[in-house]
């Protein structure tokens, strides 16, 4: 069964005498235990798509299956997910913990024996339990997010959607909320992650989509989008200055010369003509280009670059 599916959602808003289109063309599918990384430079909609998701927000198009069923038909929907918003406005400041999961344990419609006790588990899990009855305006902001985390977790659901999770957080506190995405995930729980930090993406995620002006310009399994940029550049750097004829010659096969003596190669099969070409001449190294997630992002981004990857 699929966690999350979402179908061609549109979102405009209208802000006096202004038109935003926010969300153009999402669709997205998560399945249990799966952790989509969803990206895209600011303003690009993420937000907003999961606002749609969370039932917050009505999609102008498009719908919304979580577990198989309408998160804006079928209140019973909003049961089966859980959100952590953008911001610290997740929980009740003046509220304790143990207060706050046991009110949001209720909204979600568990009895308060059971919101507590779920609630209890989690707060022991998280490390938290000798803080359920500090106001939560007193936590550190770490303690805070993960308290986040224990409110949305409260009922179990089936997805977890995560808006900007480490956004302010230190460093430990930031590893702590990676950990918790991990292990959330490995329970059987379908994940879907927006963050600007791209190395927690790569860290986190199994499949990424990149959003941009409302519309998803690719969408892979994270290995795979990383391998198959990675595969298309060998560098090669020769010793000296290679002459004109072989420069020509280079530039007939399709490979790319820098400053005379730096030749960049898309594909395998390219390389051994290369080679045949510069045989014997004296040259310093040969490599494959590593890409990380930024630079294929930027890429995307600047390509504009559409369907899949
Ligand atoms: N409530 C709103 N009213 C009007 N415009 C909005 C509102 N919320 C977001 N927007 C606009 O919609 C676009 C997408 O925003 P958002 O979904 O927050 O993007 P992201 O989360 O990717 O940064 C932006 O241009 C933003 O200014
Ligand atoms: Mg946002």
């Amino acid at each position: 069964m699929k966690a999350l599916e979402a179908y061609n959602l549109k979102k405009t808003y209208h802000q006096s005498n202004q038109i935003v289109e926010a969300v153009k063309n999402v669709s997205l599918t998560i399945f249990p235990g799966e952790v989509l990384a969803f990206l895209g430079p600011n303003g690009a909609g993420k937000t907003t798509s999961i606002k749609m998701m969370t039932g917050l927000i009505q999609p102008d198009a498009g719908w919304i299956r979580i577990a198989g069923s309408d998160p804006h038909r079928n209140p019973a929907a909003l049961q089966k997910m859980g959100a952590v918003l953008e911001g610290n406005r997740n929980v009740y400041w003046r509220l304790t913990p143990e207060e706050n999961l046991e009110y949001f344990g209720v909204l979600k419609g568990l009895s308060h024996r059971e919101a507590r006790k779920s609630g209890i588990a989690l707060l022991e899990r998280f490390g938290l339990l000798h803080k359920r009855r500090t106001p939560v305006q007193q936590l550190s902001r770490g303690m805070q997010q993960k308290l986040a985390f224990a409110v949305a977790l409260v009922h179990q659901p089936l997805l977890l959607l995560l808006d900007e999770p480490t956004l302010g957080l230190d460093v430990e506190a930031t590893e702590d909320v990676k950990i918790l995405v991990r292990e959330i995930a490995a329970s059987g729980c379908a994940i879907l992650l927006t963050t600007h930090q791209l190395a927690i993406a790569e860290e986190l995620s199994d499949k990424i989509a990149i959003l941009q002006k409302g519309k998803i310009l690719a969408e892979a399994p994270t290995q795979e989008l990383i391998r198959q940029f990675s595969s298309t550049a060998y560098k090669i750097e020769m010793e000296v200055p290679l002459d004109k004829a072989r420069i020509a010659e280079l530039e007939k096969v399709g490979a790319d010369i820098e400053d005379g003596k730096i030749i960049y190669v898309s594909q395998l099969e390219l390389l051994y003509k290369v080679f045949d070409i510069v045989k014997k001449l004296p040259l310093n190294y040969v490599r494959k280009e590593q890409f990380d997630l930024t630079e294929i992002f930027l890429q995307i981004i600047r390509e504009g670059r559409m369907s899949n990857v």
